[in-house]
């Protein structure tokens, strides 16, 4: 560690993609077609992108994991494609998917890198949205049945799953506001989804761990919410957020249930509760993991449905904020673990299992000069300092090991290490990528 202060030993360094993303080949191996592939056809994506073919991480995952390796790094974080290995949500496994994630870890062993799988980052076999997706209580059966296929595939040879990636994201923008597949909208999607994302993630946890699997957890966004005044009722109306945003996917999983005192509109939850389910939703990981892109800034708004609160944004307020409108604001992992390493009260482990940032170099005319993402790890590593000492922190995986998909803003927003030419496919180091190598000590 050359310019900043020392990481214990054992600290876990990675780097990260997912499934959708990266890989491309949609029609190879027999794979079954996703949400996100209906969204595209839909249009739903910015400047009309798709990832048809995407990274082709496909075919060059061997090359790419070598740029793992080249980085320093020794952790490698992706997603299995649910429609690759179960094409249509439901019954047997699809050996030609299969073997793709059987020589993708056999790669990734052989090139000395410890694999991490997520279970689910987002991309639902559409034939189960058919059937309502995840608003339909079935699909919790199915999504256990598609988890006993990972670990009858994998389990031998990977010990750490992250069974769902950010449930905040893919139901809030997928379920409530349309943004993202499957494109549904309003409280009467959000709900039932939110509670079977719950059940589906908790009952997923212990599982895996039923199983065997030796390092089980799973992993949430969150953001670091602050009032726009000192008023209380922008004090109250940034607690709701908090709640709503970052406590709704945890806290039943905690034993704190549903935030219905404080949140009313959460009432309705009670339509889609059947007997047990306080139970079915607890679980406790091995570990959790934290992803935090930014802040939000909350103010009262008596108009707003359900919350009585809005956020501003990071544009109005004058702010630097990301190609994803997000507002760059260094301190807010650590703010978010300040709260969190509290309220979860236990020894559990935490992984940053993303870390990073866009601001469209691709578009730039050096799209490898991107010294603004390395002054953000610089920024964001030395406020994890007191919690590598202090707490339970034990990794950080870059986010994303290389440019890619990324979801409704297409190829708009590069968040890559290496640098992608989505007409070529080659791949180049930037500046953030020698910097990270550099850091380990290469
Ligand atoms: C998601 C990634 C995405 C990243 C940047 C996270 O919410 O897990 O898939 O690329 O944010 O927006």
């Amino acid at each position: 560690m050359k310019d900043l202060y020392s990481f214990p030993h054992d600290f876990t360094w990675g780097a990260g993609i997912s499934a959708y993303q990266t890989e491309g080949g949609v029609n190879a191996g027999g794979r079954g077609v996703s949400i996100w592939d209906e969204f595209e056809k839909k249009k739903s994506i910015r400047n009309k992108h798709s990832a048809s073919v995407a990274c082709d991480f496909y075919n060059r995952y061997a090359s790419d994991l070598r740029s793992v390796k080249w980085l320093g790094l020794s952790h490698f974080k992706t997603s299995i494609s649910w429609p690759r290995i179960q094409p249509s949500g439901k019954g047997n496994i699809n050996k030609a998917g299969a073997d793709f994630y059987d020589r993708l870890t056999d790669e990734m062993l052989e090139q000395g890198i410890e694999p991490w799988y997520v279970a689910y980052h987002w991309d639902l076999p559409a034939e189960l949205q058919k059937k309502g997706g995840w608003t339909n209580r079935d699909t919790v059966f199915r999504f256990l049945d598609y988890c006993d296929l990972c670990f009858g595939l994998l389990g031998d040879r990977v010990n750490n799953w992250i069974v769902m990636n950010e449930p905040l994201v893919f139901v809030g923008a997928g379920y409530f506001m349309g943004i993202h597949a499957p494109g549904r909208r309003g409280m009467n999607n959000f709900l039932p989804a939110l509670h079977h994302v719950n059940l589906a993630n908790a009952q997923g946890i212990k599982n895996l761990k039923n199983l065997g699997a030796k390092h089980v957890g799973t992993a949430h966004s969150f953001a670091s919410i602050h009032p726009s005044t000192k008023l209380d009722v922008d004090i109250k109306a940034a607690n709701r957020v908090h709640l709503a945003i970052n406590q709704s996917f945890i806290d039943p999983m905690l034993g704190y249930g549903y935030p219905t005192e404080k949140l009313p509109f959460m009432k309705k939850i009670e339509r889609y509760w059947e007997q047990n389910d306080g139970q079915l939703l607890l679980a406790s990981p091995d570990f959790w993991g934290v992803q935090v892109y930014t802040r939000e800034i909350v103010k009262y708004a008596w108009w707003m449905p359900y919350i009585q609160a809005r956020i501003i944004s990071a544009k109005s307020r004058k702010k630097i904020v990301s190609s994803i409108g997000q507002e760059v604001y260094y301190p807010a992992l650590s703010e978010v673990l300040d709260w969190f390493i509290q309220h979860k009260a236990s020894d559990t482990p935490v992984y940053i299992t993303e870390c990073g940032i866009s601001m469209q170099e691709s578009f730039l005319e050096q799209p490898f000069d991107d010294t603004y993402r390395i002054e953000y790890y610089q920024n964001v590593l030395e406020t994890l300092k007191p919690h590598i000492q202090n707490s339970n922190v034990k990794g950080l995986f870059y986010w994303s090991l290389m440019d890619n998909f990324e979801w409704a803003e297409g190829y708009f927003a590069p968040f890559g290490l290496f640098h992608v030419d989505f007409k070529t496919l080659k791949r180049t180091p930037k500046k953030s990528a020698e910097w990270v190598r550099n850091l380990l000590g290469q």
